[in-house]
């Protein structure tokens, strides 16, 4: 924690809210190593918390006012917790959490906030998840409710859900909630059974390219896919295919695509063939892992790319050269597009040995075509989301 700007944080909480913060947590960003676009269709994921966190302080305060500032953004507001209203900033991914523990119940007490993070913005590192566990777990902590990280996680996906109104899924609150260093998460997103990856840490690294291309889940396309899984369920329904009752495209295995293919128009055809497939790849990839053949795991994650680029259409020709550049590479196991799309960052398997001649033929090759060198991580698989030492004031 030493190179966190946690004094800096707690320096300007005192001097913007005249007294020191009682609390301060962390909450991680996110990658995904596999199963993306599944988990608002209740299939599998597999994402682990990144080095990369957001810190968020707290104090409660006797009256029902909240004032937040954030270092990053140099921008500080203020709202009262009787009268939540969305704005369409970051302040809303402040409130989200609030109104969700609000509904729940919870009698809250006004709130000081202080917020910095060096998850970066738009990336696809899931920034806002970040946001919405970190300020979760410093309400809970300031108001004393004693909840759980899988509650903070709940109740940042629930704000993110109904509060934002980005109709996403689990992934990226559980993983920045659960997450836990050198492992990912095998996250049933139907069951919300949660269980620990180990990665061969020792063998391996995991390289974060990116796109440079921002991307905002609020924009069009997610919202259209998310529609899409569910028109096609709905001709499944109606075709006997899926069954009756059921609620998500998790419900289709593999068999059942010669059925679909003389039901749904090509493109939904697409839309299930990718969920279908990559819900079945998450497994094939854990136990890849689990063997230790690295071979596999990175034609699984070639496999998932081949998929979200032309069956699934949400790549990029930014995110397609970093994967092909990554491929290319000797030492390099396999490459994908990680998040949700249109931009945001790729994520490369590779030899500890190998990755920084990875990363240096990606950002070279990238810069030849582009005109730009990206700036790659090698990502830490970070624990989740806790609370800090009590600050000292
Ligand atoms: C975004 C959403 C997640 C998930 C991914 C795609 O990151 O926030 O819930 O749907 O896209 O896998």
């Amino acid at each position: 924690m030493s190179s966190h700007p946690r004094e800096e944080l707690e320096r300007r909480f005192e001097r913007r809210h005249g007294g020191p913060p009682r609390v301060a947590v962390r909450a991680p960003g996110r990658v995904n190593l596999i199963g993306e676009h599944t988990d608002y269709n209740e299939g599998l994921v597999l994402p682990c918390a990144v080095d990369r966190d957001t810190l968020v302080c707290a104090a409660p305060r006797a009256d029902r006012r909240c004032r937040v500032f954030s270092l990053e953004l140099g921008a500080e507001a203020e709202f009262d917790l009787d009268a939540l209203a969305r704005r369409g900033d970051w302040v809303d991914y402040v409130q989200a959490p609030l109104f969700a523990l609000a509904e729940r119940g919870h009698a809250l007490p006004g709130l000081d906030l202080g917020v910095t993070s060096r998850v970066p913005l738009e990336s696809g590192l899931s920034s806002s998840a970040a946001l919405g566990v970190g300020v979760a777990a410093a309400a809970d902590r300031a108001a004393g409710l004693g909840l759980e990280p899988v509650d903070w996680a709940r109740v940042a996906h629930r704000g993110e859900s109904h509060f934002v109104g980005v109709g996403c899924g689990i992934m990226d609150p559980f993983a920045s909630a659960l997450g836990r260093a050198d492992h990912a998460l095998r996250i049933d997103c139907r069951s919300q059974e949660v269980r620990a990856v180990p990665l061969a840490a020792a063998a391996v690294r995991l390289l974060i390219a990116p796109s440079g291309v921002r991307r905002q889940l609020a924009q069009g396309g997610y919202r259209e896919r998310v529609a899409e899984c569910s028109a096609a369920l709905d001709v499944a329904r109606a075709a006997g295919i899926a069954p009756p009752g059921s609620s998500a495209l998790r419900d289709l295995g593999p068999g059942a695509l010669p059925a679909l293919e003389r039901v749904l128009e090509p493109r939904l055809l697409r839309r299930v063939r990718h969920v279908v497939s990559e819900n079945a790849r998450v497994d094939a990839f854990c136990e890849a892992l689990a063997k230790g053949d690295l071979a596999a795991a990175g034609a699984l994650l070639r496999a998932g790319m081949a998929s979200l680029r032309d069956d699934y259409e949400v790549s990029t020709p930014e995110l397609d050269l970093l994967c092909e550049l990554g491929d290319a590479a000797p030492g390099c196991h396999g490459s994908r597009l990680t998040g949700a799309g249109w931009g945001g960052c790729t994520l490369h398997l590779v030899d500890a040995a190998a990755s920084e001649a990875v990363a240096e033929r990606i950002a070279a090759g990238f810069a030849e075509r582009f005109g730009r060198r990206p700036e790659i991580l090698t990502a830490r698989i970070a624990d989740g989301a806790g609370a800090l030492a009590d600050p000292a004031g």
